[in-house]
């Protein structure tokens, strides 16, 4: 039956397509922090960033999170410390799967998250 010999075909497929996705995001680890240092912090800009693009689902006073789970809170410098790896595969740099609205950063603003996030996000 070519159904039964086709399925496990796809189903590999499948495998191999989700695998490709996450070999494509840039992790926090391959991006270092410029040897200079930055002068990005969260008062100038880290804040700002998260204000306008991320706490409007991710903000414990958010009226709709919209699905965005109860430990990614990102109200306090010290909360996307704590998650800024995951901040960053899903944000910085060439990374954008979040937000996942219309509303997106530039990439320019992303490219900053970036040099912040890596540098320890100050
Ligand atoms: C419109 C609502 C919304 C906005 C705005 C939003 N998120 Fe999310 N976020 C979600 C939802 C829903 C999930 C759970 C589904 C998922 O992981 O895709 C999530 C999950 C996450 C996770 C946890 C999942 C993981 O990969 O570890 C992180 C980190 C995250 N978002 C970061 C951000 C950042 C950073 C921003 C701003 C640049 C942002 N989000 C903006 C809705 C939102």
């Amino acid at each position: 039956m070519a159904t039964l010999r086709t399925l496990p075909k796809a189903a590999a497929l499948g495998l191999v397509a989700v695998a490709a996705c996450s070999l494509f995001y840039t992790e926090i680890d391959s991006y270092p922090c410029p040897p200079a240092g930055t002068t990005l912090r969260y008062g100038n800009f880290g804040a700002t960033f998260m204000d306008s693009h991320c706490q409007s689902c991710h903000g414990s006073q958010s009226i709709d999170r919209q699905g965005a789970p109860g430990e990614f809170i990102f109200d306090t410098v010290e909360q996307i410390q704590r998650h800024r790896a995951r901040i960053f595969v899903r944000s910085a740099a060439d990374n954008n799967s979040m937000p996942p609205g219309p509303d997106d950063p530039t990439a320019e603003e992303r490219r900053q998250l970036a040099e912040w996030l890596a540098c320890g996000a100050p």
